[in-house]
């Protein structure tokens, strides 16, 4: 069995429309995962590094939100355009995106 080397969890929840909190599948992250997988099968790296959709990581009003283990990076409003950079810094040359980082 393949263990990865990166985990990255995306969330794509939706709430009810008259929910109080924002729902970060209402703001693209679902093509946030896509182009993320879509971009690490071009690469040759699925098997490598996963990507799933997850549910609320109860970080709502800063979303989108993803996180990515065993680093426990957080990111924060991340859009579909920062896809590439997230791949070519983060996981693949560990560097932290500063404007994405989510400081708690
Ligand atoms: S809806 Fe995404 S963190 Fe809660």
């Amino acid at each position: 069995m393949t263990v990865f080397k990166k985990h990255i969890f995306v969330c794509e929840n939706i709430r009810p429309a008259e929910s109080a909190r924002p729902s970060c599948g209402l703001q693209n992250s679902t093509v946030l995962r896509s182009e993320l997988k879509r971009i690490l099968a071009e690469k040759g790296l699925s098997k490598s590094y996963r990507v799933n959709s997850a549910g609320c990581l109860d970080q709502c009003e800063h979303g989108p939100m993803l996180v990515i283990y065993p680093q426990e990076i957080w990111y924060c409003r991340v859009r579909p355009e920062d896809a590439a950079e997230i791949v070519e810094k983060t996981i693949l040359q560990d560097e932290l995106i500063d404007h994405l980082v989510y400081k708690k």
